[in-house]
């Protein structure tokens, strides 16, 4: 939610701020701005809308300056804008700041500033700063923007520029990310790996209240009281094509086809065959504790969310353990006494969603054991649980998550196999089991290569203007995941139920006009699913069905039916999962919609 970058170094700022705020345009698109030091001088420019259109306005620019600032919106307080896009700057127009987060006393100190004669030219949070730090100009930046970020309450990225500090940069961070890139050519900060591994691969995860002043000695971090505090390094160990689109129409397609690699990557070094059990490196300090757990929270929002959903039929067809999904923005809401025994799992592709930080504070708050499922190495959830499991699913960019919810369930299926064998399973069931889970990959490979079958039944499809979706037991949370795609990138309105509760009141919905996505692979609910798409057709309603290779019951009765390949029923999501990206993809390209930046929504949702 907004993207934040900030380059110091020997080469001119211009292009690598535009070239940064390209790749961070997933964050944010509906207004963007940069900031340039040029012969003791600021000079910015803003622009509503995507970065193209900041481009063009930058198009007669030769700034050579090599210092900058710069930020692509998601707006939260103010229209989208130019006014309203960042940079924003104090009344002199000497100090310009670039924020991600939420300033929430902004309205206080705004008349108090008004009161001592600032004038304000947006509706944003952010000004506040610029004015804040604007009012201690005189004691040097760092110590400005020090006594300014004293004043505020809520959460911040920032980056500072100041024409009264040439050659400076300072940088803080508290609730929202940012990450230092340590070059040959400069030192760099931005919200996000992707817009610096261009540059370097060195970098340095900034931790809430930290501070950095930037300047042509290199950096310094202290914090708000200044202590002087120490990072360490680390080397991404992925590189810029990862985060390219590698001849794609769109980032989502490139990382629905990259699902096969997610799953491995997802297996990858933790898996003893020879004793059918996973090792999950990041879990091992806690086992003991996760072993002897009786219940267990996950929370999560969106997609994360229905992972965890699925996480927990998996994890208690498998355990004794009592297993709660919670949406980690109402969890805060329930009454919850933890008693011993309880651990909270977070699941987060971003790893710095909002409502699931504040839900892991919470429960951290009342004592639970706090672990993590977190795609982005270093976020903030990340840091913040006693234990965990990254992902290793690589860059996501397109905004709808695809590969990190595919590679979320394939560690839910290992953490739930490692806690399975204090219990039932016997070791051949686990290790048929862990060769059927190697098996995925080149089955969901067979699916993607089918793509083009379920290109056509999108084009049939895509003057519908409603659907929906119909899943049993391992196959419910995938109808919900389906609708989301479609509903996110189409702007379609699909709603998903659990096939059985059809009957008491969504069928009412049913007729020639409103077609239904019903998942039915050979399982155990079959026979059921197979009644509730008679149910639909005795009504008219149009159908299309993800059902088993070979099925023969299916296409007597839908209009559509696509194929997945058999495997164990636990691990059909996997597969069921790539029809339902695909399905959505090829309708929202059939509507010509902005696939990989669907209106009003960001990749990482950092407001609550
Ligand atoms: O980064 P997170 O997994 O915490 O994000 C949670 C949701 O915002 C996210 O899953 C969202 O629903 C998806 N991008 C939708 O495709």
């Amino acid at each position: 939610m907004c993207g934040i970058l900030a380059y110091l170094g020997k080469e001119p700022a211009l292009p690598i701020l535009l070239e940064g705020l390209r790749r961070l345009e997933y964050r944010g698109y509906d207004s963007s701005g940069l900031a340039v030091m040029e012969d003791a001088e600021v000079l910015c420019r803003r622009a509503p809308g995507k970065i193209r259109v900041l481009e063009d306005r930058l198009a007669d620019a030769e700034w050579q300056g090599s210092a900058g600032i710069a930020h692509t919106r998601w707006a939260t307080h103010g229209k989208p804008s130019e006014i309203n896009a960042h940079p924003h700057s104090d009344c002199r127009e000497r100090i310009f700041v670039v924020h991600n987060g939420i300033i929430e006393n902004h309205q206080a100190l705004k008349e108090q500033l008004q009161q001592r004669g600032h004038q304000f030219k947006s509706e944003t949070d952010t000004e506040v700063l610029a004015h804040l730090i604007e009012e201690y100009h005189q004691e040097g930046l760092l110590q400005a923007v020090k006594e300014a970020l004293l004043a505020v309450q809520g959460t911040y990225g920032i980056a500072v520029l100041s024409a009264d500090h040439p050659g400076k940069v300072v940088i803080a961070a508290k609730g929202s990310p940012l990450i230092l890139g340590i070059g040959e050519k400069g030192i760099w900060a931005a919200s996000d790996v992707c817009a610096l591994v261009s540059h370097t691969r060195e970098v340095v995860y900034l931790h809430d209240d930290d501070l950095v002043l930037v300047d042509s000695e290199g950096y310094q971090i202290s914090n708000l009281h200044s202590q002087d505090i120490s990072r360490p390094k680390r080397t991404i160990d992925w590189e810029i094509r990862d985060a390219e689109k590698q001849g794609y129409p769109h980032f989502m397609l490139k990382e629905i086809h990259e699902q096969p690699q997610a799953v491995r990557n997802a297996m990858r070094g933790r898996l003893l065959q020879a004793e059918g059990i996973p090792k999950l490196g990041g879990l091992t300090d806690v086992w003991k504790q996760m072993v002897d757990m009786e219940r267990l929270f996950i929370v999560s929002c969106g997609t994360s969310y229905y992972a965890g959903l699925l996480g927990r039929y998996i994890i208690e067809e498998s355990t004794d353990i009592a297993v709660e999904v919670d949406l980690a923005s109402e969890f805060r809401y329930r009454k919850l006494n933890f008693k011993e025994g309880t651990a909270v799992l977070a699941i987060s592709q971003s790893g710095e969603t909002a409502d699931t930080l504040v839900a892991i504070r919470e429960a951290r708050r009342k004592g639970a054991l706090i672990l993590g499922l977190v795609n982005v190495v270093g976020s903030s959830i990340a840091r913040e649980t006693d234990a965990g499991v990254y992902n290793h699913a690589g860059p996501e960019v397109g905004v709808a998550s695809t590969k990190s919810f595919i590679s979320q369930l394939t560690i839910l299926y290992l953490i739930a196999l490692s806690l399975a064998r204090h219990q039932t399973p016997s070791l051949s069931e686990r290790q048929s089991f862990l060769r059927e889970l190697i098996s995925i990959p080149d089955k969901i490979q067979q699916i993607l290569d089918g793509a083009a079958h379920i290109q056509s039944i999108a084009r049939r499809f895509s003057q519908y203007r409603n659907f929906l979706y119909l899943g049993r037991k391992f196959n419910y949370p995938i109808a919900l995941e389906g609708a989301l795609k479609l509903k996110e990138i189409s702007y379609l309105h699909s709603e998903a139920y659990a096939a059985g509760e059809m009957k008491h009141g969504p069928i009412a919905l049913i007729d020639e006009d409103f077609p239904s996505v019903c998942l039915a692979p050979r399982d155990s609910s079959y026979e059921k699913m197979l009644s509730n798409i008679q149910e639909i057709k005795a009504r008219n309603g149009p159908v299309v069905a993800v059902g088993t290779e070979g099925d023969r019951e299916l296409p007597k009765i839908c209009d559509e039916v696509i194929e997945v390949p058999a495997t164990h029923e636990i691990l059909l999501p996997l597969l069921t999962t790539v029809p339902m990206q695909l399905l959505a993809y090829y309708i929202a390209e059939e509507r010509g919609c902005e696939i990989d930046q669907p209106r009003n929504l960001a990749k990482s949702v950092t407001v609550e």
